[in-house]
């Protein structure tokens, strides 16, 4: 929070996926009593705000983006009274907190999925979900050719009261997530009741989950060429063109124009409460300028910069994709945000070694081809993370990158949760991965993740030597080279500053002034000599005034 600026504009934000941030009551679950208690630990690092992924009550078909009551605690994560008491002291501590909304569908179980059921064909209660007829001779074809984020067909056909096969219903992501039909003016009223809800509970915030994907192009067309539905729902079905100028013809169900008038509407909503409320939004959009439609002045606050993070490490790649955004974002009057993990991606420390070319959302495990020398993998990670927060805008992290973990490639098959394993018959991993329970310390049970020895998914006995209370104090640690960062950012007042390039160093170097620190990056092998002044930071220890490959300093101007 720097000065009178909005505090979403320069603030850092951390994420943290409850099933695996603390558990308090030992079920192998976190849990938000954990998070309260764990909090003093954030505030110590030095963050501004927490993104709490979903807590609402869930079958946890996927984890939790399947909601069952969008206004109430799933047991496994406690109750509303603990929320309470997690948000103030949250606030207590100055640190802002942005709850997880999933618009695009519900869970099966959600009563109102279960009355659409229930009252069958041409029903007020189908009119709420993408209910249609199947082709064929019988119906017995879905509607269209949509696939699935996570593998297989996107429609589900249902049984209806009488026995009978019939209608088909949508759902872009696990069958136990139908699709929503946003076109219906009573749910968009329910979504304002469950926004109010919780702003008058007091969250700053909201991330909107698939906020590219409410609105499906009239009459539900076919999709040529068929989407491998490997990415996160991007506008194109690769990593390819993360930074292309050119839009990709955006998939029926991806990026329609209508998405604008639903946060337009919610903006309106957020305007009326005291206190700047956000909406960041999670588009899985190209190019650019495309994801600063969802930030013109009266839509959402933020959205995710997903080309940055699929970004490779390359210095040409890199300057391009921070020219882009800094554009693109300020064009519409809106921060520009960085973020390189999340619970949805290979963690950055394994995946920036990867040989081999991964789609978002496939996972890495013991099958992939070209796994990652960890050392390189983490190396690359502070390096890339020294860089991302010398940039201006605001920035995301996910536990437990600033303990520097790696994905978890070996999980055992029979662990795995992700409805991606099992939608494409383990072919693709997932996600589980990046969401192993992250070690506190070192000589507790769980690794401090709570009392017990309990872990929802299984964590690396490695893992010890990477515990919080291992790190923290090692000047050379991960740990302390984010809380550094974090610390320096603040002081120099980087976030509202600009980044202003430099050149002469090579084409594996990314360098540039921002007000007065000099930040160079070296994603080369070749040392690179240092200029003159002071060394702020570093994400290697240095010998002499020369650059090591795969690392990058903070110099003072
Ligand atoms: C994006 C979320 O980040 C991801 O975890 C989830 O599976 C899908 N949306 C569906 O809600």
């Amino acid at each position: 929070m720097t000065g009178n600026t909005e505090w979403w504009r320069t603030a850092v934000i951390y994420q943290i996926y409850p099933r695996s941030f603390a558990d308090a009551n030992g079920d192998g679950m976190g849990d938000l009593a954990g998070i309260t208690s764990r909090l003093p630990a954030l505030e110590q690092l030095g963050i501004d705000a927490i993104w709490l992924s979903p807590f609402y009550t869930s079958p946890q078909r996927d984890a939790g983006y399947d909601v069952a009551d969008y206004c109430d605690i799933d047991p496994l994560f406690g109750t509303l009274a603990d929320f309470d008491v997690m948000l103030t002291q949250a606030h207590d501590l100055g640190i802002r907190v942005i709850v997880d909304l999933v618009p695009n569908h519900t869970s099966s179980e959600h009563p109102w999925f279960q009355a659409a059921l229930a009252a069958g064909p041409g029903s007020e209660e189908r009119g709420r979900y993408m209910f249609r007829e199947g082709k064929g001779d019988n119906g017995e074809l879905p509607p269209n050719n949509w696939e699935s984020v996570f593998g297989g067909g996107a429609w589900t056909r249902v049984t209806e009261a009488d026995g009978t096969p019939g209608q088909w219903y949508l759902h872009l992501f696990d069958t136990t997530q139908p699709d929503l039909d946003w076109d219906n003016p009573w749910v968009r009223e329910q979504f304002r009741d469950i926004l109010s809800f919780w702003l008058d509970r007091g969250v700053d915030g909201f991330r909107v989950d698939v906020a590219h994907g409410m609105i499906k192009a009239a009459g539900l067309p076919d999709y040529f060429p068929p989407v491998e539905g490997g990415s996160m729902g991007g506008g194109s079905a690769t990593l390819e063109p993360a930074i292309s100028t050119e839009p990709p013809a955006p998939a029926p169900y991806w990026a329609q124009d209508g998405v604008h008038d639903i946060y337009r509407d919610w903006r309106e909503l957020l305007n009326t409460y005291p206190g700047d409320r956000i909406l960041a939004a999670e588009a899985w959009v190209d190019p650019l300028s495309q994801v600063a439609k969802w930030v013109r002045p009266d839509e959402m606050h933020q959205a995710f910069n997903f080309a940055y993070l699929e970004t490779p490490w390359n210095a040409a790649a890199l300057h391009s994709v921070i020219d882009a955004s800094l554009e693109a974002f300020g064009a519409v009057g809106a921060p520009s945000t960085w973020v390189l993990s999340n619970h949805d991606v290979v963690r950055h420390a394994s995946r920036l070694a990867l040989t081999a070319e991964n789609l978002q959302g496939h996972g890495i495990g013991p099958k992939t081809p070209g796994l990652p020398d960890p050392v390189v993998g983490l190396r690359r990670a502070r390096a890339a993370t020294s860089l991302m927060l010398a940039l201006p805008g605001s920035s995301y992290l996910y536990q437990g990158e600033e303990l520097g973990l790696p994905e978890v490639i070996d999980l055992p098959d029979d662990a795995r949760q992700d409805p991606t394993w099992f939608r494409t018959n383990h072919e693709r991993y997932g996600r589980d991965g990046c969401r192993v329970p992250i070690p506190w310390e070192a000589n507790s049970p769980s690794y401090g993740f709570g009392p017990s020895e309990q872990s929802w998914l299984p964590q690396p006995t490695e893992w010890a030597d990477l515990a919080r209370d291992v790190q923290i104090g090692d000047p050379n640690s991960t740990l302390e080279l984010y809380t550094l960062a974090l610390k320096l950012r603040r002081e120099h007042n980087l976030a509202l500053g600009a980044v202003e390039w430099l050149d002469g160093y090579g084409a594996d170097v990314a360098a540039f002034r921002n007000g007065d620190v000099i930040v160079i990056a070296n994603t080369g092998t070749e040392p690179v000599d240092l200029p003159g002044g002071d060394i702020l930071l570093s994400s290697e220890p240095l010998d002499g005034r020369v650059l090591p490959g795969d690392t990058t300093v903070w110099l003072a101007a």
